[in-house]
Order: structure tokens, then C-alpha cells, then sequence
């Protein structure tokens, strides 16, 4: 049977080695402390769970979703409501906002509404490994542009070669940032939305960390600033900060344009979000910031902790103030696949190699807070036994 050429291309999952073996510790008996995954552990709160029970009761959501694709108009409303309050940004629900399966749909169907075979997609290197599989399949060409330590992990726009720029129909941003967990500021978005306007660029401003933020850094939405919404869209997600990764529900804004694209590319692909799901997201948006708070106090108390853990084996650095992952530079210049395969094998503590996300990854781990603090303190007790 033959499969796709778009998908032979998909480059091949870099933890699969390690995967083995975890799988082979774990049935030899060893305990296995995975840091590697950002997946919040703590349940979604009570309110929206019992949101969701009443609504699957009712018959009359039972049925394809009300609006199909665009998602519920009192869900679209919810979450106009919130741009406003969190990020001061004024959106119509009718025809700036989309509901979507999480965010991840939302980064394939972009690349799907606006690009056509051959036209280049910048990323950056490190970067969410997904941009680059969505541009694949879309026929697509990813082109990584480096962010680097030294301009804070953000991308250097006039750097990128004038042929590259000329090709490039679509971008991908993420800020607060994964890996690296580096922040923007509206002067760079104002700089983004002048570049994208400028070369005729869509961007995909994905956002699914922006509440996670620590020490006081601003919480941002790109759509903040005078002609971003010209420009392209911002996905975001009810993933993160409402403990919902397992619920698929998310939203792009912006753009009427490419809403109304990505909206044309979902009418053919999926009927949207389950009813009852859309009415738990709204008793999350409406009533549950408080544990955005909360969790975000779990994370800062377990940033700190590894940060110690980090400092006593001898590495200092200034981590960046977004994500609840650390992006560490491995002691003593050691490769990151080797620092990653070491530390599994002494201590079973499993991190992401930093390049898992792409070249300049190189000498960077990636540690995820979302572990119970116990097993996290457990985690940094065997490195320090390991390392100090
Ligand atoms: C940068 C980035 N975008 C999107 C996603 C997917 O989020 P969602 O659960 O909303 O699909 C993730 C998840 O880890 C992510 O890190």
C-alpha cells in the first residue's frame, strides 16, 4: 500500500530511542520520572467537569454541533469577552473568532487556509515540532529562522535573506515560548505586524501559554497592537490554563479573512467541538481564572525548585519568565542527546534534548514543571545525589 509522499517527508520523532527505553526500564522494574512532557497532572476544576456532565444530559447537544464549525456564538462571545478582559484586545465574535479542536488544529488548518504548494513558512530553530509537520502536509517549505540566547530567544526579522523573505507566505510564533520559555514584548509584535504587512505574510501567532507567565512578566496577546489583525491570526487554548489538555477546545481570532478560510477548511474537514464541551469552556472562561492563579503559584513554586537543584550542581542562568518549561544549558558543554541519554541512565530521570526542537537546540534540555511536586523533588534528590 503506498503512503503519502507528504508524510514520508514528516522528519522522524527524535525521542522514539529514548521511548524504547523508558518502555524497557519500566518493565525491567525501574521507577521512570518523566519531565519530558508538558501535560498539567492537576485536574480540570470542579465547575467545568459538572458544566459538562448537565450538558451531556441534554439531548438537543447530542447533535452536531450548533454553528458546526465556527463553534457555538454564546462559546465565540465567552471568549471575545475574555480577549478583552485578559489582553485588552476588542474582537466580534461573528467574524474575528473560531472555535477549534486545541490549538494544534488550529496550526494546521492555517497552513491549509493560506498557503499553496512551494510557498515557503517561516518557523523558528528551536520550535514547536509541529509547525514544521503541518507545513509539510500542506506542501509547504519550513524555513527556520535561528533564535538565539543572546537577542532572548526572539527571531531577528531583517536577518532573514531577502529570496527567503520574497517566497515566504506564512509565519509561526509562539511567545510566551516552547521550548525556550522566552517572552515578547509589543515592541516586537509591532515590529512582526510591520514585517508581515510589509512582505505579504500571513502569521500564525500561536499563544497557548500566554497566562503562564512568572515574576511579574506581562501577559500579551499579538493582537494588542494597531494592525496585527491585518496580518494573520492568534490561536489559543483552554489547554493550559484550565488544565484541559484532554478536552480539545481552543480558539483562532483575528484576521475575518483567514477566519473565514480556516473556517472553510474545517466546514470540509471536521463539525467542531462537541456542544456540551463548548458550554464546560465557557464556565471555564467565565468562572475559573482563579485557577490560572493558583496553578501558576504550583509552577513557580516548582521552577524555583528545580532552579536550586540546577544551581547546586553548578549551573546559574537566568531562565526566561514564560511556560512551565525550563530550557537549561547542559553542564559542561555536553551534547544534548548525550547529557539527556546519561542522565536517563543514571538517575531514570527523562528530560527532552534540545534538539528535539532543532539544531540550535544543541546544548539545551527542556524540563516540564507539569509533575507532581513530589516526584519533581524526588527527580532533583537523584540528580543532585548524580551531579552536585
Ligand atoms: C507551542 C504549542 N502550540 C500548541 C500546542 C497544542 O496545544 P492544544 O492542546 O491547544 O492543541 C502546544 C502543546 O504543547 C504547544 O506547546
Amino acid at each position: 500500500m503506498q503512503i503519502a509522499d507528504r508524510l514520508t517527508k514528516i522528519p522522524p520523532y527524535l525521542f522514539m530511542e529514548l521511548r524504547k527505553k523508558i518502555q524497557k526500564a519500566k518493565a525491567d522494574g525501574i521507577d521512570v520520572i518523566s519531565l519530558a512532557i508538558g501535560d498539567p497532572v492537576e485536574p480540570t476544576p470542579d465547575s467545568i467537569i459538572k458544566e459538562l456532565c448537565i450538558r451531556a444530559k441534554d439531548p438537543e447537544n447530542h447533535r452536531y454541533p450548533t454553528d458546526e464549525e465556527k463553534g457555538m456564538m454564546s462559546f465565540r462571545e465567552e471568549v471575545a469577552r475574555w480577549y478583552l478582559e485578559r489582553y485588552n484586545v476588542k474582537l466580534n465574535p461573528s467574524t474575528e473568532i473560531i472555535g477549534l479542536i486545541g490549538s494544534k488544529e488550529g496550526c494546521h488548518h492555517f497552513v491549509l487556509a493560506c498557503i499553496n504548494p512551494g510557498d515557503i513558512v517561516l518557523m523558528t530553530d528551536p520550535g514547536y515540532p509541529a509547525y514544521r509537520a503541518s507545513i509539510l502536509m500542506a506542501g509547504g517549505e519550513p524555513y527556520s529562522v535561528p533564535i538565539l540566547p543572546k537577542n532572548g530567544y526572539l527571531p531577528r526579522l531583517e536577518d532573514i535573506p531577502s529570496d527567503v523573505v520574497k517566497k515566504a507566505r506564512g509565519l509561526f510564533l509562539n511567545y510566551p515560548n516552547n521550548p525556550t520559555g522566552a517572552c515578547a514584548n509589543k515592541g516586537f509584535f509591532r515590529e512582526l505586524a510591520a514585517f508581515a504587512k510589509q512582505n505579504d505574510i500571513a502569521v500564525c501567532y500561536d499563544n497557548p501559554y500566554s497566562e503562564v507567565v512568572f515574576e511579574g512578566q506581562e501577559r500579551l496577546s499579538f493582537l494588542s497592537v494597531d494592525g496585527a489583525k491585518d496580518v494573520g491570526v492568534e490561536l489559543n487554548s483552554l489547554s493550559k490554563p484550565y488544565n484541559m489538555t484532554g478536552w480539545r477546545i481552543g480558539m483562532a481570532l483575528g484576521s475575518p479573512d483567514l477566519i473565514a478560510a480556516i473556517s472553510k477548511v474545517k466546514e470540509n474537514t471536521d463539525s467542531g467541538v462537541f456542544n456540551a464541551v463548548q458550554f464546560a469552556a465557557i464556565q471555564a472562561l467565565r468562572g475559573e481564572n482563579g485557577n490560572i492563579d493558583h496553578m501558576i503559584g504550583i509552577y513557580a513554586k516548582r521552577r524555583a525548585m528545580v532552579l536550586k537543584t540546577l544551581k547546586n550542581i553548578g549551573i546559574d542562568f537566568d531562565p526566561p519568565k514564560g511556560t512551565f518549561y525550563l530550557w537549561v544549558p547542559t553542564p559542561k558543554g555536553m551534547g544534548s542527546l548525550e547529557f539527556t541519554n546519561r542522565l536517563f541512565e543514571k538517575t531514570a530521570v527523562v528530560v527532552a534534548a534540545g534538539t528535539a526542537y532543532g539544531k540550535f537546540g544543541e546544548g539545551f534540555i527542556r524540563i516540564s514543571l507539569t509533575v507532581p511536586d513530589n516526584r519533581l523533588k524526588e527527580a532533583m534528590e537523584r540528580i543532585e545525589r548524580e551531579y552536585a
